[in-house]
């Protein structure tokens, strides 16, 4: 089903405290320094700010994953199985350990508005 970002962006207060959504020339959304900016994520390949990430993640980038409105709900409800599955490996691992468990395409389709993709 198409979610609603006007919903999504009620919701994304339970992801900014740990995520910001900034351009290069504009702050959208104040969020902690915890997670990785998330202005344009869909469409970006997976692991590729300047932020820390885990292995796991940039692992997937390199295998080729693109988020999109469909996989990135996938990886917001549960980010470690969603890599386990994506890279065929049970011992993948995740350094985000908060898992969106309703609205999940409210917050895709808010993400999206920050995206040409
Ligand atoms: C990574 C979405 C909540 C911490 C990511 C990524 C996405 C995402 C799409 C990958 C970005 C990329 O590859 O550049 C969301 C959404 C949230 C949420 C939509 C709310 C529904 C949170 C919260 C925290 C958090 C609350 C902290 C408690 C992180 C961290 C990473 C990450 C540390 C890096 C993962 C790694 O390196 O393995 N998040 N997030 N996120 N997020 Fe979240």
């Amino acid at each position: 089903a198409e979610g609603d970002p006007a919903v999504g962006e009620k919701e994304f207060r339970k992801c900014k405290a740990c995520h910001a959504i900034a351009s290069a020339d504009e702050v959208f959304v104040r969020g902690g320094p915890t997670g990785p900016n998330l202005y344009g994520v869909i469409g970006r390949t997976a692991g590729t700010t300047d932020f820390n990430y885990g292995a796991s993640i940039v692992a997937a980038g390199e295998a080729g994953l693109v988020f999109d409105v469909d996989n990135i709900q996938d990886y917001m409800t549960d980010a470690r199985g969603f890599l386990q599955t994506y890279l065929d490996d049970p011992k993948a691992k995740t350094k985000m350990t908060f898992k969106m468990k309703s609205k999940q395409a409210d917050v895709a389709a808010y993400l999206a508005t920050f995206s040409d993709a």
